[in-house]
């Protein structure tokens, strides 16, 4: 039996939002930019929620982005699928036994690689699931310090639903948040004759979102993604190249390793205003010295005018050689120089970015 009584999402999401307001807000103001023909760097680093406030509420749920807003983040971030109606909903994975209780409630729907797609799943009957803190396959918790694993509180919402949420909470509370929307398995989703980008795509035109280039990033780990974003879909907002290892055979056949290099920097300025590498690719650890190992990537994508954007900081899962949370933030605020960050702790982050004085 669960340990949670179940409350209605409308519930408990008014009772989140209160909790949000009374959050001691930092006052997060947005980043000056200049728009999809220049720079989208900022004079400080912007706090991009990852997933939400996922280290106090499990990712990806409204009460999580409800949360993140009232912890002052810049931007709140979106992963993004397709249900098998073509809906894109707010998920980080393509299948659907992690976060959710799929498995319990629809036993005989796993493919035979045992995982739960959700485009196999219609929106109404992924409407019907709970959204959970993430859990391993054996059932323990990720993150077990983090919120509870057995609740029965969340929904998975839609992309539209989200942008409702935050367009809600800026016109109520004053600030604006942004969207940092991924699109998760472009070429998966091609297999399965789905247009992610243009979903993605059509829900923005649809929520008046389309054009905000102040307030919108499109983000993805394969850049035929993003090139047909701004080749075919024409979208003028700025667009983001996730960079990953080559073993974790994130996304097919892209190469990381050249996406690194001068030349794949190159290329990626060609359609995308910022990289978004993950952080182990900037900081190495440390040396017989002590000294904090840092890779001159950052450096060299700025050169090329390109942001730079590194995932993801969590407080209870520090890199190797670093100690605490805010010495994490030193050493790729101060020490590297990055743009933003993609932060589970959005309000600790906010408060570290508040403390920075303007150059
Ligand atoms: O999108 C930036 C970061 O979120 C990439 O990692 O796996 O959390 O989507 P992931
Ligand atoms: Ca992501």
């Amino acid at each position: 039996m669960p340990k949670f009584r179940r409350y209605s999402l409308l519930a408990t999401l008014l009772l989140l939002l209160v909790g949000a307001s009374g959050c001691q807000s930092t006052g997060a103001t947005q980043p000056e930019r200049s728009g999809i023909a220049g720079t989208v760097r900022t004079t400080k680093p912007i706090v991009i929620a990852h997933r939400g406030a996922s280290a106090y509420l499990p990712e990806h749920t409204l009460a999580a982005k409800a949360l993140a807003h009232g912890q002052g983040a810049d931007f709140i971030e979106q992963d993004v699928v397709l249900t098998r109606d073509g809906v894109p909903i707010v998920l980080h994975d393509i299948h659907l036994e992690s976060t959710t209780d799929v498995a319990e409630r629809y036993p005989d729907r796993a493919r035979e690689d045992g995982h739960f797609y959700a485009i196999d799943f219609d929106l109404q009957e992924v409407r019907s699931l709970w959204a959970h803190e993430r859990r391993n396959a054996d059932g323990t918790a990720v993150f077990p310090g983090r919120f509870p694993t057995e609740s029965q509180l969340f929904r998975v919402p839609t992309l539209e639903e989200e942008i409702i949420l935050i367009e809600g909470l800026n016109k109520a509370r004053g600030q604006a948040a942004g969207l940092y929307i991924e699109m998760k398995g472009t070429a998966f989703h091609s297999k399965h004759g789905q247009d992610l980008p243009k979903a993605v795509v059509d829900v923005l035109e649809a929520t008046g979102w389309s054009e905000r280039t102040d307030l919108v990033f499109l983000q993805s780990f394969e850049p035929e993604a993003l090139r047909y974003l701004r080749d075919e879909l024409k979208t003028p907002l700025p667009l983001i190249q996730l960079i990953a290892e080559n073993s974790w055979a994130e996304d097919g056949d892209v190469d990381y390793d050249h996406l690194r290099s001068d030349t794949g920097l190159d290329e990626i300025s060609e359609y995308a205003q910022g990289i978004g590498p993950w952080m182990m690719q900037l900081y190495q650890g440390r040396d017989e010295n002590g000294d904090a190992i840092l890779t001159d990537l950052v450096e060299r994508a700025q050169k090329r005018g390109l942001a730079v954007h590194p995932y993801t900081f969590r407080a209870d899962a520090l890199p190797p050689g670093v100690e605490t949370f805010e010495e994490l933030h030193r050493i790729f605020i101060n020490d590297l120089g990055i743009d933003g960050i993609f932060s589970d702790f959005p309000d600790r982050t906010r408060q570290y970015v508040d403390t920075l004085t303007n150059p």
